[in-house]
C-alpha cells in the first residue's frame, strides 16, 4: 500500500514513521509513505497558503489553489490517484470498521489541514472522503494522519508478526467486542492474583471464559455493538 500525506509539516512525521511496527513495515517495503509539503504548491515569493476568512471572524483559512494543486500532482505521481481523504472535525467519524475500509485501499492520500481549516472549496472541488478521528479539534491534521497510517498498517499483511493478534483486538472480527481484561506474570501482583481459569490448561473453558469477559467489557463501554440490529 501506498500512503500520502499532504501537509504543511512534514518534519512532523520524522520520528514517527522511523519508529517501531511502521519503521519495519517501510523498511520491508509493506507500506509506503510519502510524504509532500503543501506550501511548494503556493505562489509568490512568500508562498502564501492561508488568508483572512471573508465575511470575518478569527484565525487564517488555506486557500484553496495551493491544497488543490498539490492534490492533484500528488494524485498523478502513481498509476491510480488513490483514495482522497481529507482530515477534518466535522467528517465521518473513524472507527475500526472505517480503518479496515481504508486498509483493503492500495493508495490513500491523506491531507492535513491547519489554521482554522480549508476554504470550503477545496471540499467542492476534490470531493473527498472527509474523516475526523474524533468529537474534539486538533491544531492540525498531522496527527490525525499519524493516527490513521498507524492503525491502518496493523491491518496490512505481514505487518504484525501474528496477524491473528490484529484479529482478536478490540472492535475487530465479526462481533465488533472489546477485549476482556489480559494477564501475564507474575501470577500474584499486590495481592491481585490471575484468574485461576487462565492457569488450568483448559482451552475450551479459557476461551469461554474470554468471551464472556469481552461481552461484559462491551456491555460496560459500547452495549451498541451488542444490539442485534448493529448494522
Ligand atoms: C484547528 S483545526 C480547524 C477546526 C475548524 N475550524 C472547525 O471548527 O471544525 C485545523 C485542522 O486540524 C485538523 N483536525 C482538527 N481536529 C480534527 C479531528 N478531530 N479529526 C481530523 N482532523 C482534525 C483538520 O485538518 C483541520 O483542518
Amino acid at each position: 500500500m501506498r500512503i500520502d500525506i499532504l501537509t504543511l509539516f512534514p518534519e512532523m512525521f520524522t520520528g514517527f514513521l522511523d519508529g517501531s511496527l511502521l519503521g519495519e513495515a517501510r523498511r520491508a517495503r509493506l507500506i509506503d509513505v510519502c510524504l509532500t509539503n503543501i506550501r511548494d504548491f503556493a505562489e509568490g515569493v512568500h508562498r502564501q497558503v492561508d488568508d483572512r476568512p471573508y465575511g470575518g471572524g478569527p484565525g487564517m483559512l488555506l486557500m484553496p489553489g495551493p491544497v488543490v494543486s498539490c492534490v492533484e500532482a500528488v494524485q498523478q505521481q502513481a498509476d491510480a490517484p488513490g483514495h482522497l481523504v481529507m482530515l477534518t472535525p466535522g467528517g465521518r467519524r473513524l472507527d475500526q470498521a472505517g480503518v479496515e475500509e481504508l486498509a483493503r485501499k492500495q493508495r490513500i492520500v491523506l491531507v492535513c489541514g491547519r489554521y482554522e481549516g480549508f476554504d470550503d472549496r477545496v471540499r467542492e472541488t476534490l470531493q473527498p472522503d472527509e474523516i475526523s478521528i474524533g468529537d474534539y479539534v486538533l491544531s492540525g491534521g498531522e496527527v490525525a494522519a499519524m493516527v490513521i497510517v498507524d492503525a491502518v498498517a496493523r491491518l496490512l499483511p505481514g505487518v504484525l508478526g501474528d496477524e491473528e493478534s490484529a484479529r482478536q483486538d478490540s472492535f475487530s472480527g465479526a462481533d465488533r467486542l472489546v477485549e476482556g481484561p489480559q494477564y501475564t506474570r507474575p501470577r500474584e501482583f499486590r495481592g491481585l492474583r490471575v484468574p485461576d481459569v487462565l492457569l488450568s490448561g483448559d482451552h475450551g473453558r479459557i476461551a469461554t471464559w474470554r468471551h464472556e469477559q469481552a461481552v461484559d467489557a462491551t456491555r460496560r463501554r459500547v452495549p451498541a455493538n451488542l444490539s442485534p440490529n448493529r448494522s
